[in-house]
């Protein structure tokens, strides 16, 4: 892992994942790569940054080409919430971004591919507690669709043509550097924002639904400790359940309100509630704990301390 690249750098965990992999390996071979979102002065200063359309092949290649890369943490992707408004580009940039990375992988003969899935694989005939890593993967968003078969797809890889893939399913994540780009878990993001901000939010989903949900921290360590794997241990390749904690939106409230009393949150459900319906409470890890030793750092009261300390900083 010499030269790598990262698409949807500008995105809410592919600014961060690049400005970590520049901390750790050499930041002038760790090409940043964006298509709609401006760059950061951050993502700018730090390393290259190159705009990739991850739909176009050429357009990857040119890339992998020009640095010479070995490895590729896969990014781009439309979230569920934007995926239910328009199905056709999410289907567009989650499948065919997926399947131009791994011939791009496959043809360039890369060393390795991370490809990131989601909770959005399972659906509403899934056990919603302690959701095992191998169950029924029948989900009714086309987010879901998209990366069930991105998972599918990285397993064939692996399996066909020797190609080193490797992904986790991750649950909401939450942030305080780059906003998450329409999913269905932002209510945990806007929510610290806001509570900031104004003192008061009015939340999309329910008071009472529960999520898994990771901390920023947690998701970068996931990624980067699974990409350094001994592959020898993986059972598992592209569709590990990784869990760091669950809350109810209710709870996640009462713990900012520990911080800020003042604080009031509102619920008005709107289509969203649906696609959380369809997920997960919470989710059995033990594969991705026993094949490369995972384990999160952060649960709810931690993060509300960081989320809050960080974002009053930000937005003074
Ligand atoms: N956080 C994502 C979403 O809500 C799930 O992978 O779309």
């Amino acid at each position: 892992m010499e030269n790598i690249l990262v698409t949807g750098a500008t995105g809410q965990i592919g600014s961060e994942l690049t400005v970590e992999l520049r901390k750790k390996y050499d930041s002038e071979k760790v090409i940043a790569a964006g298509h709609k979102r401006k760059p950061s002065e951050k993502l700018l200063s730090t390393g290259p940054f190159e705009y990739v359309d991850v739909t176009q092949k050429d357009s990857i290649e040119k890339v992998v080409r020009e640095y010479n890369i070995d490895t590729i943490y896969h990014l781009a992707a439309i979230l569920s919430a934007v995926g239910e408004q328009n199905p056709q580009l999410a289907f567009n940039v989650n499948i065919l971004g997926d399947y131009n990375v791994l011939e791009v992988g496959r043809k360039y003969k890369l060393e390795r591919i991370i490809i990131p899935s989601s909770i959005a694989v399972f659906g509403p005939e899934t056990p919603k507690d302690n959701t095992p890593n191998e169950t029924v993967l029948r989900p009714t968003t086309m987010y879901g669709i998209t990366k069930v078969t991105g998972e599918l797809l990285g397993n064939y890889y692996f399996y066909k043509y020797g190609l080193d893939v490797r992904g986790v399913r991750f649950p909401g994540i939450i942030s305080s550097e780059t906003l998450p780009g329409g999913g269905t878990t932002d209510y945990a993001v806007e929510i610290y924002y806001e509570a900031i901000k104004h003192k008061r939010y009015t939340c999309f989903v329910r008071e009472d639904t529960v999520l898994p949900m990771m901390y920023m921290p947690d998701a970068i360590k996931a990624l980067i400790t699974l990409a350094e794997a001994d592959i020898s241990r993986l059972k598992h390749h592209c569709d590990f359940n990784v869990g760091a904690m669950s809350f109810s939106a209710g709870e996640l409230a009462e713990s900012i309100r520990k911080h800020i009393p003042e604080f009031v949150c509102e619920y008005k459900p709107d289509y969203r509630q649906k696609i959380a319906d369809s997920w997960p409470r919470s989710i059995d890890d033990s594969a991705a704990r026993e094949e490369w030793g995972w384990k999160p750092d952060y649960d709810l009261e931690a993060m509300t301390e960081d989320m809050l300390n960080k974002l009053s900083k930000k937005l003074k």
